[in-house]
């Protein structure tokens, strides 16, 4: 039958849309933000300079190349520019990844729990998302690899996670790609690489380097502090690297975006000032949070996730309501099967004493 109106392709309408964390608290006079996991100490002042002189010259194209924030991050991490893209945060790479690999009757697996762009980026594809179960609220190699069939094409895996915090040792990584076929690509979104400190985890460019079906893909929205500008990047092999760019927008990445980035992977004591802020206040919250009673998930990234009971009067959700009361705002992650959790993103000292005192609070009013 003739459709009366335009259809999306298949696989479009399955998609539940994206919903970002809520930014406000009506009525409240004070609001702190900690529902995106954006940084609490903003970006380094030499990006924001090169932003503002950026904007100065709005009427001209950007380099559609990004040849000078290639070149930056290849400095920076000892790669070679050529195998770099940028894109419009790493949302827009893990899309052209998407779109690329995947099409009509494909699969691409993630976790449980995994980030909520995959399952959006494989459905508008036409392929079909397979979701792996999690050990512990951390992906599972094996049950990764026992989700592989012959339509499988490609896997996403968020090293660390968002929303859990976890993180898979980069032993487990290089098994799961060493048990992958050789035709399935692995795709390690290193989205909160920079907050680790284990010394069994690497984002996985030695992999991406050896090996000719693992991409990595950055952001320059959380330790950097450049989310409003969406900027990310992407390491892979060349032919992975060139499919890409034969589909990107020619102009994906915007010229106040390039400056900054530029400017903010040369900064390096900011990035440090804000890992040793994020190691030490998500120490003290995991610590602190715990004591009160409450499972908190241990996490490697710039959040916490906290269970609250399904118990009247302690529930994630009414939990959510009190907090949003006092300003303090987290991320409601029902979408990515936690409806007992609330997910905090480290904040200012400020911040972070106030959600402590709060569920002191909360747990209180209802013994
Ligand atoms: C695991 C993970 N990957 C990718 C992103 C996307 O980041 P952006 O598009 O801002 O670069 C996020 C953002 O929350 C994330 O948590």
């Amino acid at each position: 039958m003739t459709a009366t109106r335009p259809q999306p392709r298949p696989g479009v309408l399955d998609i539940a849309p994206y919903v970002p964390g809520k930014s406000t608290a009506p009525g409240v006079a004070k609001v702190f933000k900690l529902s995106s996991n954006e940084t609490p100490l903003g970006p380094s002042e030499k990006a924001i300079a090169a932003y503002r002189a950026a904007g100065e010259h709005l009427e001209d194209y950007p380099d559609g190349a990004a040849t000078d924030l290639r070149e930056a991050i290849g400095a920076a991490f000892g790669l070679d520019p050529a195998r770099i893209i940028c894109g419009a945060g790493s949302d827009d790479l893990l899309n052209l990844i998407a779109r690329a690999y995947l099409t009509d009757g494909d699969e691409a697996i993630h976790t449980t729990h995994g980030f909520l762009v995959y399952p959006i980026a494989t459905l508008g594809t036409g392929a079909k998302p397979i979701v792996a179960p999690e050990t512990q609220h951390t992906a599972d190699v094996d049950a990764i690899l026992k989700a592989v069939t012959p339509k499988t094409k490609v896997v996403f895996l968020a090293n660390p996670n968002n929303p859990t915090g976890t993180y898979v040792p980069f032993d487990e990584v290089k098994r799961l790609h060493k048990s992958l076929p050789a035709h399935v690509l692995l795709v390690l979104d290193a989205a909160y690489a920079e907050y680790v400190t284990r010394n069994d985890y690497e984002a996985g460019i030695e992999l991406v380097a050896t090996s000719e079906n693992v991409v990595m893909c950055r952001t320059f929205s959380k330790i950097y502090g450049l989310a409003a500008l969406r900027l990310g990047w992407m390491y892979g092999p060349a032919p992975i690297v060139d499919a890409i760019n034969r589909i990107r927008g020619p102009f994906n990445v915007n010229a106040p975006a390039i400056a900054a980035g530029v400017a903010a992977i040369r900064d390096t004591a900011h990035v440090e000032r804000a890992r040793a802020h994020n190691t030490q206040w998500l120490n003290w919250l995991t610590e602190e949070i715990g004591k009160l009673g409450l499972t908190v998930t241990p996490s490697v990234a710039n959040f916490v996730l906290i269970h609250f009971p399904e118990t009247k009067g302690r529930t994630a959700k009414e939990a959510d309501a009190f907090l949003t009361k006092r300003g303090l705002v987290l991320r409601a992650v029902g979408a990515y099967k936690l409806p007992n959790c609330l997910r905090m993103t480290v904040g200012s000292e400020e911040a972070n004493r106030l959600v402590v005192q709060a569920l002191k609070d909360f747990l209180g009013q209802a013994a």
